[in-house]
């Protein structure tokens, strides 16, 4: 499976992105106001419904923990058809979109990745931790991020080599300098339950996140004993969190690329490491398969040597999960 195999690999990719270079600002200021625009559409919509005057959320899915509502939708639609008519030449991948059944097609070709809410279990409880998600690739490399909440206003940015912001003035992470990681003992870890809820994939995520926070002993030698878990219901919020730098580690299996595409560009700016979050210990400096639906990512450290001890020790209380997907025409191999 090589996602990253164009990479610099022909001089065809490497013209097309110096052409894109010229662009990368346009292309993130155009993201940041779509990105506001959407976000307003998704307040309104829980600020009508908390003050009576909306209608009530449509849930529509047949998988219960995995909700969509027509706010998804309509976002959805008013990102695409502005980004259609703004850039026709580049391409789209979307949650709904793929959820209506349209074939997912990954190329070295501009492509918008987009999520309208991430978070929607929020959204359907009013539970703040709701964003709007707009990345951007070139040549299949993450290349802009942006993801806005508009409940809390809190706005992540970023473009390759520009560096991550929030609000588009504070530069991420918010410590200077990033305090010493330490190791896994010292972490404060984020995971979500995710959507597939068969027990075999719950009692792996459960029996992760025991061996992560229990107290090493004679009876327990795995226990790592974080600091604690956290959970916001948002994979690009948990992974905007790392980039703030206000948690350490965030693990997840089962969420899709939509929901990490943007924010996986926000943590690496941010002087963060995202990785694929399977137990293998070769791939923790290589590029992350967006497409790879699992995901691992460690905060920013003034010492490298230490984002990577806690990326293994992660990868050795990690288990295997499967998180089957249909295949990606162009994306794998
Ligand atoms: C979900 C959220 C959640 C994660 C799920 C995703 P959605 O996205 O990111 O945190 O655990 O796997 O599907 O459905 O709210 O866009
Ligand atoms: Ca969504």
């Amino acid at each position: 499976m090589i996602l990253h195999k164009s990479l610099f690999g022909n001089n065809k990719t490497m013209a097309m992105a110096e052409a894109h270079q010229d662009y990368i600002q346009e292309y993130l200021d155009f993201a940041i106001q779509l990105a506001k625009e959407a976000g307003a559409i998704i307040k309104a919509a829980v600020d009508s419904r908390m003050a009576g005057t909306g209608s009530s959320v449509e849930v529509k899915k047949n998988n219960p923990t995995d909700l969509v509502t027509e706010t998804d939708k309509a976002v959805e639609e008013f990102i695409k058809n502005r980004l259609n008519k703004t850039y026709p030449d580049h391409k789209f991948i979307g949650e709904e979109t793929f959820a209506s059944g349209a074939k997912t097609e990954f190329t070295d070709l501009p492509t918008w990745i987009v999520d309208p809410i991430d978070g929607t279990t929020n959204f359907v409880h009013g539970y703040p931790f709701v964003a709007v998600s707009i990345g951007f690739t070139i040549n299949k490399i993450p290349t802009i991020g942006v993801v806005y909440n508009p409940l809390l206003d809190e706005l992540y940015s970023a473009a390759k080599g520009k560096g991550a912001y929030l609000n588009e003035t504070k530069r991420l992470p918010l410590f200077h300098p990033a305090p010493p990681l330490i190791d896994l003992g010292h972490c404060l870890v984020s995971t979500e339950a995710g959507s597939d809820r068969s027990k075999a994939v719950i009692d792996a995520k459960i029996s992760a996140i025991h061996n992560i926070v229990c107290k090493k002993s004679k009876e327990h030698p795995f226990g790592a004993e974080a600091h604690s878990i956290r959970t916001t219901g948002s994979a690009a919020i948990n992974l905007c969190h790392i980039a703030k730098g206000i948690t350490d580690v965030y693990w997840e299996v089962g969420c899709w690329e939509w929901d990490v595409a943007a924010a996986i560009v926000i943590v690496m700016e941010s002087g963060g490491l995202v990785m694929e979050g399977d137990h293998d210990k070769t791939n923790i400096e290589r590029p992350v398969n967006i497409f790879s639906r699992k995901y691992l990512a460690i905060r920013a450290a003034e010492d490298r040597q230490e984002q990577l001890k806690v990326a293994a020790q992660m990868k050795d209380l990690i288990p295997e999960i499967d998180a089957p997907r249909p295949p990606v025409p162009g994306g794998f191999e």
